[in-house]
């Protein structure tokens, strides 16, 4: 293991450094080459680009930690890998092979180990995985060539304040149509958000719950985040929806719930006018970058609603799944089996 960047790790936040390496591997006449790692973050394409021009670009967002026993691992690429090759497909890319990306992670993340976090400052390290059309397009139509590409950045929370409970707002705008794109992810999800989330940023809220847009009585998901709801009962109520991200930790905190916790776990739709006639104790956001970021309370267009744990703390049910996630992703509870990864030992 190299020696390690010199960085305040505890006061880091979701920003971007440009770390050593990064991986790059390029599809060419109908074919992937074989990918090699490269200290060059700037690319270099043509104006014309299909990604420049029509969006076309998907991504993936992971991340590895140094555990307890000074382990690097990263927690279940085998999810990024398959849901980015979902991604591709949807957006008509050619996908990158699956083993091929687990392999491209652990080479990224070893080549840059000076720069993930050391166990303990609340720090890790952010990979993002992504791929785009490079060649020239005009016409509306998928690029000829691709680029696919990881690289890391050491990160600190998502949300100022780590697990402090935060303020969100229903949304006026909506983020994906009912057949869309919204359980792919895709840049333009996000291009669309970005108003949305300046003008929340402006009024003072952290995110943004879109509703259905086909009604606009059910909950969505956030930005960048699923939501996750604890019921008077205890049961741990996930909203379903064919276009929201099929978040890889909320599916683990599905399991966990069950498995290691003993919790009833629901997924269903749910109403807004449940959540702001109090029939939930306990609301989250949970997602690689927002782990598991407990909402303080929902303003649904001046008309505000406060979970039992106000907004000085994590509640109960939210506070156990986070310990328990973050336990597992740190080696400080054992893993299902095929879970953690190995990068270094
Ligand atoms: N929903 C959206 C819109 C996201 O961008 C993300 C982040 O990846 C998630 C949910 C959480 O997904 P995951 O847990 O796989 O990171
Ligand atoms: C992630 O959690 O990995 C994401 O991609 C969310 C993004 C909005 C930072």
């Amino acid at each position: 293991m190299g020696a390690k960047k010199d960085i305040d790790w505890s006061n880091l936040g979701f920003d971007y450094h440009v770390t050593d390496k990064r991986y790059v591997s390029m599809y060419q006449n109908g074919a992937w080459d074989e990918g090699k790692l490269i200290s060059d973050d700037k690319i270099v394409m043509s104006e014309d680009a299909g990604v420049l021009q029509y969006s076309q670009s998907v991504f993936e967002g992971l991340k590895a930690y140094t555990t307890q026993d000074g382990k690097i691992v990263c927690f279940r690429p085998d999810l990024n890998a398959e849901r980015m090759y979902d991604s591709a497909q949807y957006l008509e890319m050619p996908p990158f092979p699956k083993d091929r990306f687990v392999d491209a992670v652990v080479e990224t993340v070893r080549a840059n180990d000076a720069w993930v976090p050391p166990y303990g400052t609340g720090a890790t390290l952010y990979i993002r995985p992504f791929m785009f059309g490079y060649s020239p397009v005009i016409g509306v139509s998928p690029a000829e060539d691709y680029m696919f590409r990881i690289f890391v950045t050491p990160v600190g929370p998502y949300f100022k304040g780590g697990a402090k409970p935060i303020v969100v707002r229903v949304s006026d705008y909506d983020r994906a149509a009912p057949r869309g794109t919204g359980h792919i992810k895709a840049g333009l999800n996000y291009a669309m958000s970005l108003h949305a989330i300046v003008d929340a940023h402006n009024k003072g809220f952290s995110e943004n719950i879109y509703l259905d847009p086909a009604t606009r009585t059910k909950l969505e998901e956030t930005g960048g985040a699923n939501i996750l709801l604890v019921d008077a009962d205890n049961t741990l109520v996930i909203p379903k929806s064919t276009s929201i991200l099929p978040s890889i930790t909320r599916r683990s905190l599905h399991y966990v719930a069950e498995n290691y916790l003993g919790m009833k776990v629901v997924e269903r739709e749910v109403l807004l006018s449940e959540v702001m006639g109090g029939e939930f104790k306990e609301c989250g956001l949970c997602g690689t970058a927002a782990v598991i970021s407990p909402i303080g309370r929902i303003n649904d267009h001046g008309k505000e609603f406060t979970f039992s744990n106000g907004m000085e703390k994590i509640g109960p049910v939210m506070g156990k799944l986070l310990d328990t996630l973050t336990g597992i992703q740190m080696g400080r509870i054992e893993a299902p089996e095929g879970w953690i990864k190995v990068i270094e030992e």
